[in-house]
């Protein structure tokens, strides 16, 4: 007979001591990482990532050279060689939508003409569908709380529907990146409508993708019963989107689709191992715990505007008393960016329009005095070497709460924006070719006399 899911889900007495076999055979000596100089998390000692390849897909700066010494700087992203401010500048000035023309940005290089730019709205329009009985046979079938999991589930069976699945000539695998960056919002918000139904016993919302729609457009009319959103909505959702798309060559998921791709994969695995990396919560995950921590704060403060009863709520953090016992303030810090992440900046500049829309302009002011007093707290209690502010999700947690976004598709929708990034770098894996990506491991077990099965009782 087979198990049923509570039975296949325990974690047995046996697999426990299966668990202290395991841990026992696997006590790597600490000291032997540097004996063998070996660049735990491929990061230098100061933190640095090490030289793992060259891109023209992006650039992060962090830091200034002054006089031969390394000075921390404003954070600054570029797409394309393009400051993120001037390209979001330019849509945001014309009020455009900005997500398919940084994603034709970042996969093909050149900022589009008009005429290319409908021509790639047309193709998003065009494949922003799913195979007849999709949903029903892939999606309603077997619900998930975990919509990473379904989005990656429904990639890799996306596959089968292709004729020319391992076909990676250049032309085709754009078709299929156009393709999944089409479906991915359908998926994400179908996923999460069958959850919602099966799960919590919700009404069910299958609405279909409107053609003249943007991406960010198409979310929120896919996500609400009613279909309707506000254009503020929909611009800060775009922004989100625009500022989440790419982020250098070197972070997690965008390593591994450098590293699944020089396997000479096809697009369908290589995507659904980027989305395996993003959600896990050292990854894409941040912005649900800001908004958790935020929530919590909120909860056990009497007085919103008590900047020392904050304070003290946000070194509780830092003791590990508080919120999750991490030790961790989220939102905070970043692995790159040192005086400012220009993502937070940028994104705060329009998080203040919509709490007033939204009647939330306490959160706001709670969300802003986070801001500034975090880091002052956080400097107090750790040793900074390069200064810690807000990062991208401090803010994008809010927006997408005061859009009323659940916070089930809060990732989700980082890789809805992130595929366009994972697109292009694995275009430019496959153009300029080398290797394959296969680092070395120093073996430090000693060898052993083998017993045979008699000798060892
Ligand atoms: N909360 C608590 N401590 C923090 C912190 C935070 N938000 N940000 C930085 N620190 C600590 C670091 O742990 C480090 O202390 P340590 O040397 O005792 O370990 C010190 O401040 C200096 O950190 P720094 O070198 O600037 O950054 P890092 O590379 O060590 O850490 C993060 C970067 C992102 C892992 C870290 O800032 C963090 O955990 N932030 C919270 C989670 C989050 O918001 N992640 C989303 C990132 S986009």
């Amino acid at each position: 007979m087979a198990a049923s899911s509570s039975e296949y889900s325990r974690v047995t007495p046996e697999l426990e001591a299966l668990a202290q076999i395991c841990r026992a055979n696997n006590q790597i000596n600490k000291d032997d990482y540097a004996r063998f100089e070996v660049k735990r998390g491929l990061r230098d000692l100061d933190g640095t990532g090490v030289r793992a390849g060259l891109t023209e897909i992006s650039e992060i700066v962090s830091f200034k050279n002054e006089d031969g010494q390394k000075v921390p700087c404003e954070g600054e992203l570029y797409y394309r060689g393009y400051p993120v401010e001037e390209l979001a500048g330019g849509f945001i000035k014309d009020s455009r939508f900005g997500f398919e023309e940084t994603a034709y940005l970042l996969m093909f290089g050149q900022l589009p003409t008009k005429a290319q730019l409908r021509d790639f709205n047309a193709q998003l329009a065009f494949y922003r569908s799913l195979p007849t009985n999709f949903v029903r046979d892939v999606i309603l079938k077997a619900p998930s709380q975990d919509m990473m999991n379904t989005l990656a589930r429904c990639v890799l069976t996306m596959a089968s529907y292709d004729e020319h699945t391992d076909d990676t000539s250049l032309a085709n695998v754009i078709r299929q990146c156009i393709d999944l960056i089409a479906i991915f919002p359908l998926i994400s918000v179908y996923a999460y409508q069958a959850y919602n139904h099966y799960k919590n016993g919700c009404s069910l919302y299958i609405h279909a993708p409107r053609p003249e729609l943007s991406t960010a457009e198409n979310i929120l009319s896919l996500l609400r019963p009613d279909e309707k959103y506000t254009p503020l909505e929909a611009h800060i959702l775009d922004l989100c989107l625009v500022l989440h798309a790419e982020h250098g060559g070197g972070n997690n998921s965008t390593f591994t689709t450098h590293v699944v791709t020089s396997s000479g994969t096809d697009t369908y695995s290589c995507m659904a191992a980027a989305l395996a990396s993003l959600k896990g919560p050292r990854h894409g995950g941040a912005n649900i715990k800001v908004v958790q921590m935020l929530d919590d704060m909120q909860f056990s403060l009497p007085d919103w505007s008590d900047e020392d009863a904050i304070r003290d709520y946000l070194a509780g953090c830092l003791e590990g008393e508080r919120f999750d016992h991490s030790g961790l303030i989220y939102g905070m810090g970043h692995a790159v960016y040192s005086i400012s992440d220009p993502r937070a900046k940028l994104l705060k500049s329009f998080v203040g329009q919509l709490a007033e829309e939204k009647g939330m302009q306490k959160e706001f002011k709670l969300y802003s005095a986070v801001e500034r007093l975090a880091p002052q707290v956080i400097a107090e209690k750790r040793k900074i070497y390069k200064g810690v502010s807000a990062n991208v999700d401090f803010y994008s947690g809010f927006v997408y709460r005061m859009l009323g976004l659940p916070v089930e598709l809060y990732t989700p929708i980082f890789a809805v924006a992130r595929v366009a990034g994972w697109s292009a770098h694995r275009m430019e894996e496959l153009i300029n070719m080398g290797k394959i990506i296969r680092p070395a491991y120093i073996a430090v077990q000693p060898h052993r006399d083998y017993k045979s099965l008699a000798e060892r009782g």
